[in-house]
């Protein structure tokens, strides 16, 4: 969508995978969905290092409402969780220097039961949030037919554009339509939305982060053509901090996602995060990767039978991400090949390594190996070696 918005993949926080609809303040304070949950977000957002490498948005996700709209049929927060309103939550988050999201659903309720956003309501709802100052909207698609949403989804990016406030636009559309032509048009998307969900809902496993792998690269060739600058596929959120992925599979999402162009929305527990999932979600490398200019979605471009697989992303000024990849479940792969087996042309590279950061010098003609976990991926940046160099480089010098 041609908003001007999310020109590189958005990336912020997101409640749903890790808070769900915990709505008992009474018993469990900390992790309800109240506004005391979003405050205690922005604050780590801000103070700890995140918002700073881009991670800006702290979004709501389902069961933030009250039951019932107001007099004037405008939705309205629970005013037990939300006692200040979601405007003055808004203001908290801006003079943090952070923006804020909210969650809507295109039909009679929300996923979880809350009221929704059928047609009639779209033009009300919409004015509601600009009026509330909120900078992006996740519109959900339960209960509500093909028709319905054939009709909703468009027209809330036109009632969101005529408030005028830039609002980031994500659409769970695709999602309800199996993700795939004829029955989704990725070229309307692109005009519509500025991110969209495509396939189902992530959840806190490695099963379901291969399963949403597998779905995306084996349907790459509709889906890259459909990225790029204000339009993103969305594989959904990060899970990196929760309970559910390993070290080596939390790197591996991270590199994945990057390779993606994919929205990072963390979903995690940001005042509880242990160091090592930090500094994943922190890694400066993959997300330069996963913000490159271009915009351009990488692919897989080996799939070995030993398990291994290879993905690659262009990137800006000549450079180029390699995520090595392992399926297997036994030990460190050692993976054997070279950049011109990979497709590079002739010349010297600079090989950067994201999560080791290291940095090796090599020729599209050289054999090097790798050394894969189980579940676990190398990952490289790849860009011209620096002339001098370079010069290093051909007298068989160390850089
Ligand atoms: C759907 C969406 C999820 C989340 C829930 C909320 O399942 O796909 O991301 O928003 O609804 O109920």
């Amino acid at each position: 969508l041609d908003n001007g918005l999310m020109k590189t993949p958005p990336m912020g926080w997101l409640a749903w995978e890790r808070f769900r609809c915990d709505v008992d303040c009474e018993h469990d304070p900390k992790n309800c969905i109240s506004e005391n949950l979003f405050i205690d977000m922005a604050d780590r957002l801000a103070e700890d290092g995140w918002k700073e490498l881009g991670y800006v948005y702290v979004n709501i996700d389902d069961c933030w409402s009250s039951m019932d709209r107001d007099k004037e049929g405008r939705l309205q927060s629970d005013p037990k969780r939300f006692p200040g309103g979601i405007h003055k939550l808004a203001r908290y988050v801006h003079d943090r220097g952070l923006k804020l999201g909210i969650y809507g659903d295109m039909g009679t309720h929300t996923c979880g039961g809350y009221p929704g956003t059928p047609l009639d309501k779209i033009k009300i709802d919409a004015q509601t949030f600009a009026d509330w100052e909120v900078d992006m909207l996740k519109y959900d698609g339960c209960y509500s037919n093909v028709t319905e949403q054939e009709q909703g989804y468009p027209l809330m990016s036109e009632a969101l554009n005529a408030t005028g406030r830039p609002i980031g636009y994500s659409c769970s559309w695709p999602a309800y339509q199996g993700g795939l032509p004829p029955k989704v048009n990725y070229t309307q998307l692109g005009k519509i939305c500025n991110l969209w969900r495509n396939y189902g809902d992530i959840q806190d496993s490695w099963d379901s982060v291969l399963n949403v792998i597998d779905w995306f690269f084996n349907n790459q060739e509709v889906l890259i053509p459909a990225a790029g600058p204000g339009r993103w596929n969305d594989p959904d959120m990060l899970l990196i901090g929760d309970f559910g992925l390993s070290m080596d599979q939390s790197r591996a999402q991270m590199a994945l996602w990057a390779i993606m162009a994919a929205p990072l929305f963390m979903s995690n527990d940001l005042r509880t995060i242990s160091s090592g999932a930090r500094s994943i979600l922190q890694n400066k490398m993959a997300i330069t990767i996963n913000q490159d200019p271009m915009g351009i979605q990488g692919r897989r471009i080996v799939k070995e039978k030993n398990g291994i697989e290879v993905f690659w992303r262009p990137l800006s000024s000549n450079a180029s991400a390699l995520v090595f990849f392992s399926r297997r479940k036994d030990m460190p792969f050692r993976y054997q090949t070279s950049l011109s087996k990979l497709n590079y042309t002739t010349g010297s590279y600079k090989a950067f390594d994201v999560f080791a950061e290291k940095t090796v010098m090599l020729k599209d003609s050289t054999d090097f190996v790798v050394s894969v976990n189980p579940s676990g991926v190398v990952m490289w940046y790849l860009s011209a070696p620096a002339k001098r160099h370079l010069r290093q480089f051909y007298k068989g010098g160390r850089s």
